[in-house]
């Protein structure tokens, strides 16, 4: 049985488009706790484009489950975790002209770099995990950088054009799931995921977590948060 956990950047981006208070991301995550997910998470990121600080403040005061805090492994970043101490931070790569994350972080480039940041917040008594692409070498690098969890990018998965081509990359997800539970790391998924593609998903046992985002808000926005995500809990509860 797999666990639900709902990212509320985008009741925050629907807040930023008239730049006023509301919808509010921290009411958001209480109601998807109350629905019956098991974890919250969003993304500070550098520009504040969605989430803003009081938002993490606040959701590190309210979040009953567990709070994971996306973040670029920049120094800025690393400290603000280090103050509010989410249960997790998910290192994840992030550029500025992006409309989302778009890869996997490329731990391979530079382990000595991510082995520091976790043991800096480790330090705090926070997890970390790893957004990376599914490739063996990236979930091998994460591990030996210290990493508790991977979470293994399914945006590739979500956007292949036919059914064949989903076929190949969640074949790529099969292999690299096995390969992060040889290594005794916690496994999770999640990117573009939604109430149809997830379905492929019960074949893959060993995956933990879903982290889910855009798909419940949009469904949100026309049934309820409520609704939104006791429909998703009932998909993932499944497999
Ligand atoms: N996991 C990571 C690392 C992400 O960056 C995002 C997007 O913020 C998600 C999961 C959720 O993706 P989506 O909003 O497409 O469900």
């Amino acid at each position: 049985m797999a666990r639900l956990a709902v990212n509320v950047d985008h009741v925050a981006t629907i807040r930023e488009a008239r730049g006023i208070d509301q919808p509010d991301p921290v009411l958001a995550a209480g109601i998807a706790e109350l629905a019956g997910a098991e974890g919250i998470i969003c993304h500070l990121r550098e520009d504040r484009r969605h989430i803003h600080d009081r938002d993490l403040r606040l959701l590190r005061q309210t979040v009953k489950t567990r709070l994971n805090m996306e973040m670029a492994a920049v120094e800025e970043m690393i400290e603000i975790a280090r103050e509010l101490q989410p249960d997790l931070i998910t290192l994840v790569p992030e550029r500025r002209q992006e409309l989302t994350t778009e890869g996997g972080l490329d731990v391979l480039a530079d382990p000595d770099r991510y082995r520091k940041v976790v043991e800096r917040v480790r330090e705090k008594g926070i997890r970390v995990s790893f957004f990376v692409d599914p490739e063996p070498s990236q979930i091998e690098a994460a591990c030996s950088a210290g990493g508790d969890i991977v979470e293994i990018h399914t945006g590739h998965y979500a956007e292949a054009r036919s059914d064949k081509e989903a076929e190949e990359r969640f074949g790529r997800i099969a292999r690299a799931v096995e390969s992060a539970s040889g290594m005794d790391l916690g496994v999770s998924a999640g990117h573009g995921l939604d109430y149809i593609n997830i379905k492929r998903f019960r074949s893959l046992a060993r995956i933990e977590e879903y982290s889910i985002g855009h798909s419940i808000v949009s469904r949100a926005v026309l049934v309820g948060m409520e609704r939104a995500v006791r429909e998703m809990i009932d998909l993932v509860r499944d497999f």
